[in-house]
């Protein structure tokens, strides 16, 4: 059903299809670039939009040093996940929402931006292109990132004159550290993620690289990651560096609204419509601090680390640890099995989530 055009063809009898899979230890999977065969790029001019683009093999790519993606962080990303199923098919998660997500950033930041169909079939053509290093069922999955940067030079502050987006993909197994399959978060006071008014719900570059040195300091204190509370008061809580948060509490599930400092994830929003599915009560809301030192579970979710549990929170020197309710599965174990079931398609996709590549 994916339409090809013969540039876009990757070359046949080459490594890339002739093999069923790259020469990968999938049972050694972490969440570290493996470099696959190709990428798509698609490129344009200021004022136009984006026309067609093609599969080239993944390498290093050319810009001015006055491009504005380096000079003013004029660049977003996306990040989605592609699953290989028991029957050998491929399937995609919910990508025409990261497709809209980066509409969303684009013109916040005077960029042009794909199509949903362009998206969609540029994120089909780098899975097929790279199907070898899809893991086998189970064993974990292909991380596609598509990126949109401003290519050209803007001396004085402007948007570039020319645009790039590209997709490439990486075979991927657990975000955080082999057998630390749940975080030790650390509350950060002193910098905060994102402001009124900023750019905390669109996935500029230009968010993550803020986070790292509060990520340094947790992590050389032992911590898995931070949690960043709000700009305007520091009293409520928002989002981790690379995930959201939900707590847990008397069986009602709540998470931070999305009122323009939180990224609004896709399986976030995923989480809270299984969630309601499955009886819960769901709030998004303004959560205290102190609300979550005082829940009975605390999880995080995201596409990287899908829904991980948080076994500890630390906030001004004060350790929390959740505790597991004798013989009862938590609410977030629950959850992740029945979205982890329907991506992997061992549970049918009653939502239509899924898009067969
Ligand atoms: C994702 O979960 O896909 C993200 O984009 C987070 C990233 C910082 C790893």
């Amino acid at each position: 059903s994916v339409h090809q055009t013969a540039d876009e063809q990757p070359a046949i009898g080459s490594h890339s299809n002739s093999e069923k899979y790259a020469d990968v230890n999938w049972d050694e999977l972490g969440f570290s670039l493996i470099e696959t065969d190709f990428m798509y790029v698609m490129k344009c001019s200021i004022g136009e939009s984006f026309q067609s683009g093609s599969i080239a093999p993944f390498g290093n790519l050319e810009l001015s040093p006055c491009c504005t993606l380096l000079n003013y962080g004029q660049g977003l990303f996306e990040g989605l996940k592609a699953y290989r199923k028991e029957d050998g098919k491929v399937q995609l998660f919910r990508p025409e929402q990261n497709a809209l997500r980066m509409q969303t950033g684009a013109e916040r930041l005077c960029m042009p931006s794909p199509s949903v169909e362009q998206f969609l079939h540029a994120v089909k053509q780098t899975v097929i292109a790279n199907k070898r290093w899809v893991p086998p069922p189970g064993r974990g999955s292909m991380y596609i990132r598509p990126l949109l940067m401003g290519m050209g030079p803007a001396l004085g502050l402007g948007p570039s004159p020319n645009y790039m987006f590209l997709v490439f993909a990486s075979p991927v197994g657990d975000y955080y550290d082999k057998g630390g399959k749940s975080m030790n978060l650390l509350v950060e006071d002193k910098h905060r993620r994102a402001s009124p008014g900023g750019t905390g719900s669109i996935k500029t570059v230009a968010n993550y690289s803020p986070v790292l040195n509060a990520q340094a300091r947790a992590k050389a204190q032992g911590f898995s990651d931070v949690l960043f509370l709000d700009a305007a008061t520091g009293k409520y809580i928002e989002e981790v560096s690379a995930c959201n948060i939900f707590i847990v509490k008397d069986k009602v599930i709540s998470t931070p609204e999305t009122a323009g400092t939180i990224l609004p994830g896709i399986t976030r929003k995923s989480i809270i419509q299984l969630a309601l599915m499955l009886g819960y009560k769901v709030e998004e809301r303004l959560i205290p601090v102190e609300e979550l030192l005082d829940a009975d579970e605390v999880f995080c979710t995201g596409t990287a680390v899908v829904v991980t549990p948080v076994s500890s929170v630390t906030h001004q020197g004060r350790r929390v640890e959740y505790k597991q309710s004798q013989g009862e599965t938590p609410v977030n174990k629950k959850l992740c099995k029945t979205l982890t079931g329907i991506q992997m398609g061992r549970i049918d996709d009653k939502m239509g989530w899924m898009v067969q590549v």
